[in-house]
């Protein structure tokens, strides 16, 4: 299995209709529709990205479900600034995918500092049991040095749950997956 179905997977397994949950990396909207598919029509699904080639491209995948997700052209390290008062707290998973827009401009990828920015903020919104997922590419350029900063930021800042880290064997540049629960 994929390290994206893996995350699916986990997320699935926490998830309820009616949930809140938060898309930091939308990219071609993949996950955004599993997630809306998840949430069901009471619940809600909040999307980010800087490009406006990844909302446009979102919007066409989840056309379908589009009364169920909110999407902002915007940096995941303004989470917060973006969404309903009340939220903190409430919020049922979120997932990152990191890297580049697949069949996008490989320049206009995520950086250490936003999603270090973007992780502090997810952390806030969880609630109790609660889910973050992180699939990071350190094959990537770029990649290997955010990799090891989101392992080494989830290692301090997520004390209180369980993080489970997926690593393929014997491959350094293979994407790893970062999933934490609250
Ligand atoms: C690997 S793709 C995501 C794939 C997506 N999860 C899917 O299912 O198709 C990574 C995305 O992160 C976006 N990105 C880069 N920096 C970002 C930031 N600071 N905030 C939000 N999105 C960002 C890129 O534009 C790109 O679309």
């Amino acid at each position: 299995m994929q390290q994206t179905e893996l995350a699916q997977q986990a997320v699935a397994d926490v998830v309820q209709p009616g949930d809140i949950v938060v898309d930091a990396t939308i990219g071609n909207g993949y996950d955004t529709l599993f997630l809306a598919q998840l949430v069901g029509p009471a619940g809600t699904v909040f999307g980010f990205d800087i490009q406006s080639a990844a909302i446009q491209e979102t919007q066409k995948r989840i056309s379908e479900f589009a009364g169920r997700a909110i999407l902002f052209q915007s940096s995941h390290a303004e989470l917060i600034s973006h969404l309903p008062r009340g939220i903190v707290g409430n919020v049922a998973a979120v997932m990152f995918n990191l890297g580049y827009l697949p069949g996008g401009d490989k320049k206009c990828m995520t950086t250490t500092e936003s999603t270090l920015e973007g992780l502090r903020q997810a952390l806030e919104l969880l609630r109790a049991g609660g889910i973050l997922t992180v699939l990071a590419y350190p094959g990537h350029r770029g990649g290997d040095e955010e990799a090891a900063a989101v392992e080494s930021f989830l290692d301090q800042n997520a004390p209180h749950g369980t993080l489970v880290k997926q690593t393929v064997a014997d491959k350094p540049a293979a994407p790893r997956l970062f999933i934490y629960r609250q």
